[in-house]
């Protein structure tokens, strides 16, 4: 079954997250699909704006942590850093929607995109310490851009969630709607950006995020590094295997 939906109209390209009895997580094969779904996208004329989407229950609960035990990232050429790589330098418009809980890689992504959607029942999170990990997608350096520091570190270092209304005050969502019509009001403001002047919105993209496109790639592979040493060690170890098998980790050895 393909778990990344993939529907291109009127400009739009829609990549939805199809793998809803696992909480859409993400394993190896979806990062592959969405790497190489937006790489075609950068040179496809039939694209002019992106939409990334979940249901109206769940956007992701990110990475999926049993694939991830199984098949752990092996370099930068691995398809969950090409998926990152490829929205943190896509050139056109990136939006997302958002229901529901957005866990980990759920929530980084939305770092990289341009306009953000998300429904009255959004919770978002990054528990990457809680997971024996630390953070990725340049998440280190955005999110206290985004948050403010002391706002990030409460985020970062307790890993607890926070609600859309926390996401709009701070300027990580440009609106909360009922989830029933998050995803139509998303492609509704895509489609109006799809309608635009691309060479324009491109050059205001440009504009705008350009200065900070090296620090973000560099900060993503240093804290690449970092990830795929810590998914070997005691921490990363036992919280996985806790969550699998349904127990609160012991990290006293840890
Ligand atoms: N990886 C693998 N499986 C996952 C998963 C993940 N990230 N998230 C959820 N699942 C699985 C659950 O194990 C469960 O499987 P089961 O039906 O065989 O028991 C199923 O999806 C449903 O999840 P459940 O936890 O029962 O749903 P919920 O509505 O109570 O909670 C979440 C939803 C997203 C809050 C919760 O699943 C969660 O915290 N997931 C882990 C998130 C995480 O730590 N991600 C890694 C970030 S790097």
């Amino acid at each position: 079954m393909n778990e990344i939906l993939s529907q291109s109209e009127a400009g739009v390209l829609t990549l939805t997250f199809h793998r809803v009895e696992r909480k859409n997580s993400i394993n190896v094969a979806m990062y592959d699909a969405l790497a190489t779904a937006i790489e075609r996208a950068v040179d496809d004329a039939a694209t002019r704006v992106l939409l990334i989407q979940g249901h109206e229950t769940v956007f992701s609960a990110g990475n999926d942590i049993e694939d991830f035990l199984r098949n752990p990232p092996a370099g930068k050429d691995s398809p969950v850093f090409r998926f990152l790589r490829g929205i943190a330098t896509f050139p056109k418009p990136l939006l997302a929607a958002v229901c529901g809980p957005a866990v980990g890689v759920g929530t980084t992504l939305l770092f990289h995109c341009d306009l953000v959607y998300a429904g009255d029942n959004a919770a978002f999170s990054v528990p990457f310490v809680n997971l024996g990990l630390c953070p990725e997608a340049a998440s280190s350096l955005l999110l206290p851009q985004i948050f403010g520091y002391h706002r990030a570190a409460e985020a970062l270092l307790l890993g607890e969630p926070f609600m859309a209304e926390a996401a709009l005050e701070v300027g990580l969502v440009n609106r909360v709607l009922p989830p029933t019509e998050c995803n139509a009001f998303a492609q509704q403001q895509a489609r109006k950006l799809a309608a635009k002047p691309l060479s324009s919105l491109i050059t205001t993209k440009q504009l705008m995020k350009g200065a900070q496109q090296e620090a973000v790639l560099r900060r993503m592979d240093e804290e690449g590094a970092h990830f795929r040493r810590m998914l070997g060690e005691p921490a990363a170890r036992e919280a996985m295997t806790a969550f699998m098998e349904k127990r609160k980790p012991d990290f006293s050895a840890c």
